[in-house]
């Protein structure tokens, strides 16, 4: 609260605050659970340099999902070797803006051949990661069309490998699910990947460098209607996939976090600037809702339409139980029930329906949580041309 108080003192609301000693235990958490692991830090969950440097100083790497990404990397003092680049359509131009500066996966056997003409041109050997779409799933049940990656099955194909002379496949990167919460499905998932790895390497023929297990991590965002994960169990479960493999694999193993490194370390600050009462209804009008925090205003407008699948195909967008802590910073003793409203010419930029929250006044603050990962990356910041809320990292 403190900080609130100071940086409100010097600047208006809105604005995000990142608590950097929030990311510090978030990552200890990841290196305690995952020794042999280097983990990498979902950049589009959110790009602030400052955040970036505390994760380059954690020795946290980067997984870039844009040619722009790979430059904040390295400007935040990533090492190359430490950034991997895995998009789902890269262009020609992305690709020759990247190159020698991370390691490169490839999401499409079209960009595969962009990959081998650019080696050709250049008469040298390319290393290129691949982004598989398994024939497996976290939860057991049977694969789906996906645009990412590439299909398992295509890999098998026999000459497969011969189209690209000019390139060693030298990865393996996966990402099916964000979010999971369930300590036995990931630490199965984890496993499968590893057999799936010992199978790529027999039929290239080659030993991988690297072997990505994507995101994945899940945090508890709805403390009434979900569970941690078990990091103790889940660190027992990889490590002993890790011992059965190990004969097999030499491959450095990677893993990537977006939200599970970032969400708690954000609160989103904005403030009442008009209060109405409508049909028995009250509403505080806030600065920048939509347009500043775009998440809790995609859950209210998402509710409706929930259903049981909606959290793994919608996110990042929406996340399945998402909610929020929300806090008006006023000196009332009283409550009251109120819709917290943006004030964007939109009836769904709501960011919270019948909250109960302290009586507050035009000019109090209002805090949001779970705004680290996400929050300021998410948002439709232009709509209607308000000032964007400014962003502020505190140890
Ligand atoms: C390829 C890939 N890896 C990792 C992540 C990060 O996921 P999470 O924020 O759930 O950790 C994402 C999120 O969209 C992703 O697309």
């Amino acid at each position: 609260m403190h900080s609130i108080e100071k940086i409100r003192a010097a600047h208006p609301a809105p604005f995000y605050i990142y608590d950097g000693s929030i990311l510090s235990e978030q990552a200890s958490i990841l290196h305690k659970t995952f020794p042999a692991f280097d983990i990498l830090f979902s950049i589009k969950a959110n790009p602030f340099p400052p955040l970036l440097k505390k994760m380059a100083s954690l020795g946290i790497g980067a997984d870039a999902a844009s040619a722009k990404e790979v430059d904040l990397a390295l400007a935040a003092g990533m090492p190359a070797e430490n950034i991997y680049y895995s998009c789902p359509a890269p262009t020609r131009e992305d690709m020759a803006q990247v190159m020698g500066k991370c390691h490169i996966i490839a999401d499409s056997l079209y960009v595969l051949s962009l990959l081998e003409e650019a080696a050709a041109e250049r008469n040298l050997k390319l290393a290129a990661g691949l982004r598989i779409h398994p024939d497996f799933t976290t939860d057991g049940t049977p694969q789906a069309p996906s645009k990412f990656g590439i299909d398992e099955s295509i890999i098998w194909e026999t000459n497969f490998i011969e189209k690209y002379p000019h390139l060693t496949i030298n990865g393996l990167h996966i990402h099916i699910r964000s979010q999971v919460l369930d300590t036995e499905k990931l630490g199965r998932y984890y496993d499968t990947v590893l057999d799936l790895a010992v199978k790529l390497q027999n039929h290239l023929g080659t030993k991988l460098d690297y072997i990505n297990f994507g995101g994945g991590i899940g945090k508890v965002y709805d403390k009434t209607k979900q569970s941690p994960l078990d990091f103790g169990k889940l660190q027992a479960a990889v490590s002993c996939s890790i011992d059965k493999h190990k004969g097999d694999l030499s491959a450095k193993l990677l893993l990537e976090s977006g939200r599970f490194l970032a969400c708690d370390c954000g609160t989103y600050v904005t403030e009442i600037i008009d209060i109405k009462h409508s049909h028995g209804k009250t509403f505080y009008i806030v600065k920048n809702g939509a347009n500043g925090f775009f998440k809790p205003v995609l859950r209210q407008m998402l509710l409706p339409f929930r259903h049981d699948h909606m959290g793994a195909s919608y996110e990042p967008f929406a996340t399945e139980n998402d909610s929020y802590d929300i806090n008006v910073l006023s000196e009332s003793t009283e409550t009251e029930v109120v819709d917290i409203a943006g004030h964007l010419c939109s009836g769904a930029d709501i960011m919270a329906k019948n909250v109960v929250v302290k009586k507050g006044h035009i000019g109090d603050l209002v805090t949001f949580n779970h705004a680290g990962s996400y929050a300021y990356s998410l948002a439709p910041l232009l709509f209607a041309s308000q000032p964007m809320p400014q962003q502020f990292f505190i140890e």
